[in-house]
């Protein structure tokens, strides 16, 4: 049976970057069924609900979905879009892989991966808003804590880490995060596996001072969030970060940006992000050496001096795109 994938493009420049990104699936799933799932604020616009139960069915009737990005206005009545779907798809872990421009034998390339709980913490969406006096409440679960570690362990396991994984916390203030830390620890210790628990203020400093210190970090879900925004720097910017919102049951694949309402609409937006999300995707579906000759291109083109603007080139957004499906086809073709 074929594969279907559910695409949502969302907002902004979800609209450029999806389809460059779907492109590559095509290309490597020529049987998928790609149906189209429109979700966000347009949508909520257009109808009064940016993600309504039809739609949650929809993606829920996916073998994987690919997203790009939604806008979320600041209003104590719109529900954001992708809470709902992490917590209704029940996404729990969010990995989000930080690599820069892998040259071949380059010691000071970066690698790591942040693996980030998706369902809890500050995100719970628990909040009571008043005009005096609003509070969210900051849920930290052993259940939730315990299956981030072992989803953590086990990546840890597969990179063949030789660094401690990390644990990024602030159980100095959150004492709820003393829970997530201890979780952490005794998942890994009955992995066999060496911990490091690091505040994670200082870790957002030391990432970028010390990154190849680092390989897998752990970390609650607002920290994670954060402190993959921050790795961004070792990598080009936002427009480079893919990641994956993995459950026991469903997949879920988008970049790590938002919508970039600042440049939607001018074909400029980076889409690797986007690709690489795409190739997570692949990697999901067992094809990693198709996600391997996705990750190749994306470094020989951009080193090589092809890229969007904000990491100082003159491609469009479809033209890196076509580009680097190009690449794809020729590394393809001296395979054979
Ligand atoms: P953002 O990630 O959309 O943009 C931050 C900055 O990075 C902007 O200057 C933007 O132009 C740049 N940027 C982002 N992606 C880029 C790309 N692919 N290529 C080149 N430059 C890129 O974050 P911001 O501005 O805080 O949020 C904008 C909207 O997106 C908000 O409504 C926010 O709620 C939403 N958002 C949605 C997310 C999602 O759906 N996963 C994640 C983050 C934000
Ligand atoms: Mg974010």
């Amino acid at each position: 049976m074929s594969l279907r994938i559910a695409v949502s493009e969302g907002d902004g420049i979800g609209h450029e970057v999806i389809p460059e990104a779907q492109k590559i699936l095509e290309h490597f799933l020529p049987d998928a069924n790609f149906f189209e799932v429109e979700l966000g604020l347009s949508k909520w616009e257009k109808t009064g609900s940016a993600c309504s139960p039809e739609d949650i069915r929809e993606l829920k009737g996916a073998d994987a979905i690919l997203f790009g990005a939604v806008t979320t206005p600041p209003d104590p009545d719109y529900r954001s879009v992708l809470l709902q779907i992490r917590h209704e798809l029940d996404l729990y872990a969010n990995l989000r892989p930080i690599r820069s421009l892998q040259l071949h034998g380059d010691e000071s390339a970066v690698d790591m991966m942040i693996v980030r709980e998706n369902t809890e913490g500050l995100y719970s969406g628990i909040e009571e808003i008043g005009t005096e006096r609003s509070t969210t409440l900051r849920v930290v679960t052993k259940f939730g804590s315990k299956r981030i570690a072992e989803k953590a362990c086990s990546l840890f396991l597969e990179r063949n880490s030789e660094k401690p994984l990390v644990i990024g916390y602030k159980g100095n203030v959150l004492k709820s995060d003393l829970l997530f830390r201890d979780t952490c620890n005794e998942v890994a210790e009955s992995y066999g596996i060496q911990t490091k628990a690091v505040f994670i203020d200082a870790l957002c400093l030391d990432v970028l001072q010390h990154p190849k210190n680092y390989d897998v970090s752990v970390t609650t879900n607002m920290f994670g969030d954060i402190l993959s925004d921050v790795c961004g720097y070792l990598t080009g910017g936002l427009g480079m970060l893919p990641s994956a919102n993995i459950g026991d049951k469903y997949a879920f694949f988008e970049p790590v940006h938002g919508s970039a309402p600042d440049i939607a609409g001018k074909g400029i937006a980076n889409p690797v992000a986007a690709i690489r999300s795409a190739a997570m995707m692949l990697e999901h579906f067992g094809m990693k050496h198709e996600a391997d000759l996705v990750e190749e291109s994306i470094c020989d083109l951009i080193i090589s001096g092809v890229s969007t603007p904000d990491l100082g080139g003159c491609e469009s957004t479809s033209s890196f795109g076509s580009r680097l499906l190009e690449s794809v086809c020729k590394k393809e073709e001296r395979e054979k």
